[in-house]
């Protein structure tokens, strides 16, 4: 009895080794294979057979994507600031920029959309532009037919184009509106801009820098068209526009509500696409100032 009892425990722990032993062998190496395939598959564009060309042109990206990893100077290690002509100047950011983006563009805000270069050799060169000094060193705009009236914490109006032709040579003057409306710095981003709060502000005092400019009829839909023109340019073909609906003003101090404002941006974006039939379209999405 003893013995049989024995014998039946070895025959169990014989089957449980013989069982893990199986379990832990190491696995058939064409399974791993087959696995690693069916992960790649699942992946975006997984299922794509790509053509000759078109693999050719991914080998090409390869190789200058690895170039790039290579350089000294690594965009996504410094400071965008910094960064930012050492992205705009390399070989892949020139070739990506010439491919088609389809929905390139699906969070523009309306009043970040244009280079400032534009709004200030164009818009500001315009007739009837006014301009004021507030007392922590930001500018506004107003264009107005007659003298405007005065703004709190403002110095008195002047007019840009009597203030332009005192001077021999505005490239300093243009320049420094510039300035006013984008964060870019010459000196060190990390010690002009030490904070959150700081960096804030003065997002917000660029922005109401760029407002009264943006906010004239005129300015607003060329404003619009150029901002349409630029994404084009990058063959961006479908946008989604973060849209304010600000008032807009006119010459003589009269304002449109939000209808007629999309109703603008309805009708310059019919015309862009008119006269670009390759473009798909804007889509607007309201929002606020936050
Ligand atoms: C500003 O842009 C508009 C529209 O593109 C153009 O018609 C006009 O000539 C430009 N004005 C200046 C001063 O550059
Ligand atoms: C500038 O003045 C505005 C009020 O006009 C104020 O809210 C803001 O904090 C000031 N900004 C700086 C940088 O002093
Ligand atoms: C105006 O001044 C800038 C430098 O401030 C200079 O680069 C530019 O050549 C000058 N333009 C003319 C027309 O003198
Ligand atoms: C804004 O423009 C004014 C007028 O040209 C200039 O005095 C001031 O330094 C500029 N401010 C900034 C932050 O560039």
């Amino acid at each position: 009895m003893e013995v049989s009892l024995h014998r039946r425990h070895a025959v169990v722990v014989c089957l449980l080794l013989c069982c893990l032993a199986g379990g832990l062998s190491s696995p058939d190496p064409r399974h791993r294979e087959a696995l690693i395939q069916l992960e790649v598959s699942m992946q975006t564009g997984g299922q794509v057979v790509l053509t000759d060309a078109e693999k050719r042109l991914d080998a090409l990206l390869f190789k200058m994507k690895q170039e790039e990893v290579s350089r000294a100077d690594f965009p996504p290690a410094m400071h965008f600031f910094r960064a930012r002509d050492v992205i705009s100047t390399s070989p892949i950011f020139k070739l990506l920029q010439k491919m088609p983006k389809g929905a390139g563009a699906l969070h523009v805000h309306d009043f970040a959309l244009v280079e400032v270069e534009w709004l200030v050799k164009n818009a500001t060169y315009r007739p009837h532009c006014y301009m004021c000094f507030t007392d922590n060193h930001s500018i506004r705009f107003i264009f107005s037919a007659r003298p405007p009236a005065a703004l709190a914490r403002c110095s008195p109006w002047t007019l840009l184009e009597n203030l332009r032709a005192k001077m021999v040579n505005s490239t300093e003057l243009d320049n420094s509106l510039m300035a006013n409306m984008t964060l870019f710095t010459d000196q060190d981003p990390e010690l002009v801009y030490p904070s959150q709060d700081v960096i804030w502000e003065i997002f917000e005092q660029c922005f109401l820098a760029l407002w009264g400019l943006v906010t004239y009829a005129p300015v607003f839909r060329d404003y619009y068209y150029q901002g349409l023109s630029q994404f084009y340019r990058d063959n961006v073909m479908y946008m989604e526009v973060r849209a304010l609906l600000p008032e807009i003003y006119e010459l003589d101090g009269s304002t449109h509500d939000p209808a007629w404002t999309l109703k603008t941006y309805q009708e310059v974006t019919r015309q862009f696409t008119a006269e670009h039939p390759d473009f798909f379209g804007v889509r607007m999405i309201y929002t606020i100032n936050r």
